[in-house]
């Protein structure tokens, strides 16, 4: 039964999107259930005391559509919340922060690394902690780049005001001398263009969503959850907390393709204790 469940991935609002763009390419038979917190986001703001409280209520959201695997689309909730999530619920949970700096320390030569993120994400120092984890004597250098949320929002990535705004933020990384930049933050792919032109092309640039994908596909396939192929055409679906047209209209330049299927739910814990 489990197998045909579908997958449960959570957003404060529509960047998560960039990780389902990954996911349908690599597991395109697998039914979706998207929630996105449109109402509450930003969470790249908040306190990791919010941030936790929010995820457990998107977490308990999913679960009552019976999902089979949890993933956090979203660095600053995988950054403050992945650990409480994996201690309180039994469905496997993944996060975006241990696929990024797996590929951080993968093409690192020179292992000075950059990270950028929201403010809460870099406060973390969840990307910290998993690089020295993962490799010996990485030196790392941070950066939060509160502005470039709403640039990507306001469709603005190829202005000039947002290469202005990426030269202010990369500057002080690329004095560092960084080989590799992670991208921690689920709004930063659709900058990528912009960023490299600014660190320049030997500076290699990390996005997690096609490692997260990639995660998701070997877990399934090891717990034996992978969806079987008989059973027709995929359901995504996409519930949002507030203003579904906005995230149909934006959503659609993050994955890439077109979204039907947007419903606006309450707040998720208006959700949970109905
Ligand atoms: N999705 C968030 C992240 O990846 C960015 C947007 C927000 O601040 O909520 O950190």
């Amino acid at each position: 039964m489990m197998r045909q469940s579908p997958i449960g991935v959570f957003d404060s609002g529509i960047g998560g999107l960039t990780v389902v763009k990954e996911l349908l390419r690599v597991l395109p038979r697998e039914d979706l259930v998207y929630f996105g917190d449109t109402a509450r986001v930003p969470y790249g703001t908040k306190s990791k005391a919010t941030i936790v409280k929010f995820s457990l209520e998107n977490v308990e959201f999913l679960l009552q559509h019976n999902v089979k695997l949890i993933i956090i689309a979203c660095n600053t909730s995988s950054a403050w919340a992945l650990a409480t999530l994996k201690k309180y619920f039994k469905v496997p949970v993944l996060g975006v922060i241990r696929p990024g700096a797996k590929g951080a320390i993968e093409l690192t030569r020179s292992r000075r690394v950059g990270i950028i993120g929201t403010p809460s994400t870099i406060r973390s120092r969840a990307y910290e902690t998993e690089l020295r984890q993962l490799g010996r004597g990485v030196r790392v250098f941070t950066q939060s780049c509160p502005l470039f949320v709403p640039l990507v929002e306001e469709g603005w990535e190829e202005e000039a005001v947002c290469l202005a705004v990426a030269r202010r933020y990369l500057q002080p990384l690329l004095r560092q001398r960084i080989d590799t930049l992670i991208l921690g933050c689920t709004h930063y792919p659709l900058l990528a263009r912009v960023i490299q032109r600014v660190v320049g092309p030997r500076v290699r640039l990390v996005d997690s969503a096609r490692r997260v994908a990639l995660e998701a596909r070997d877990l399934l396939e090891r717990e034996e959850l992978l969806r079987t192929a008989a059973n027709g055409v995929a359901r995504r679906r996409f519930i949002v907390t507030d203003e579904p047209e906005r995230f149909q209209r934006l959503g659609e330049r993050f994955l890439g393709h077109r979204i039907t299927n947007v419903s606006k739910c309450a707040s998720p814990m208006m959700a949970v204790t109905a």
